[in-house]
């Protein structure tokens, strides 16, 4: 019923020589049709991924938007100047941005109204830390954040949810299969909680420390619906692998 999907959030790194040379070895091998793929390069990389993705399978997306339409934001980017170049998706909330950029949930729910404004398919990311977890909160603070995020407000078409733990990025931990499952359960619970929303229709993605060692058995769970990639999806082989084994 959920059409399993693998984004790769290359966070800020490449340069175009590498983003060519990624998209180069993800283009040569052809991806299996049942799974949804997409890659997500910084802002200044967009354009040269969607011209060379273009007719391909692999769809791009961005890894932030204003809430503004247009105007004296220097240094924003508006969500519709996205979907005018081509983006089809965007990913909001990110755990990097709520801690490095102060990104509240009022916030993150005005960038999503403004994603699907504009067309785009919003990846929202929701997560505990690690003291939160320890603390026994962390169904309490991802609650928050789908409420603070969705709640009384026009639910965007396509919406995709991320389960990315905190404690799990970059760092090589992972939540095992089953912490990830209860989680995600939990997170379609709480969707289902929400008005306007076909929670059994929603996409969950799992994202934190993703390889292709332990990618089989996180998309084996029954509400993990594929990943949010991040490390591994900058190794065209091990991205190919992981969305292989989201298949
Ligand atoms: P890693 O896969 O590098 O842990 O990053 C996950 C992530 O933050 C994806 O958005």
């Amino acid at each position: 019923m959920r059409r399993p999907m693998v984004a790769g959030n290359w966070k800020m790194h490449g340069s175009r020589a590498s983003v060519g040379q990624l998209l180069d070895e993800l283009l040569r091998s052809a991806t299996p049709p049942e799974v949804d793929v997409a890659v997500c390069p910084v802002f200044v990389h967009l354009s040269q991924a969607i011209s060379t993705c273009q007719g391909s399978a692999l769809s791009v997306g961005a890894q932030d938007c204003s809430t503004h339409e247009s105007g004296a934001y220097t240094g924003d980017v508006a969500a519709r100047m996205l979907a005018d170049l081509g983006c089809e998706w965007v990913i909001l909330g990110h755990s990097e941005r709520r801690a490095g950029h102060t990104e509240s949930d009022g916030l993150i729910a005005q960038k999503l109204q403004a994603a699907a404004a504009a067309g785009l398919k919003p990846i929202l990311c929701v997560g505990e830390t690690q003291a939160e977890r320890e603390a026994g909160r962390a169904g309490a603070v991802v609650a928050g954040q789908l409420r603070g995020a969705l709640e009384g407000r026009d639910k965007p078409v396509g919406l995709v949810v991320a389960y990315e733990p905190v404690w799990a990025i970059g760092t090589g931990l992972t939540a095992t299969p089953e912490q990830a499952q209860e989680m995600h359960r939990f997170i379609r619970d709480e969707l289902a909680a929400l008005d306007g929303l076909d929670a059994a229709a929603t996409r969950i993605l799992y994202g934190g420390s993703v390889k292709p060692g332990n990618a089989g058995e996180l998309f084996g769970q029954p509400d993990i619906d594929g990943g949010l990639i991040g490390g591994a999806s900058l190794v065209a082989a091990d991205f190919l692998d992981i969305v292989a084994a989201a298949a």
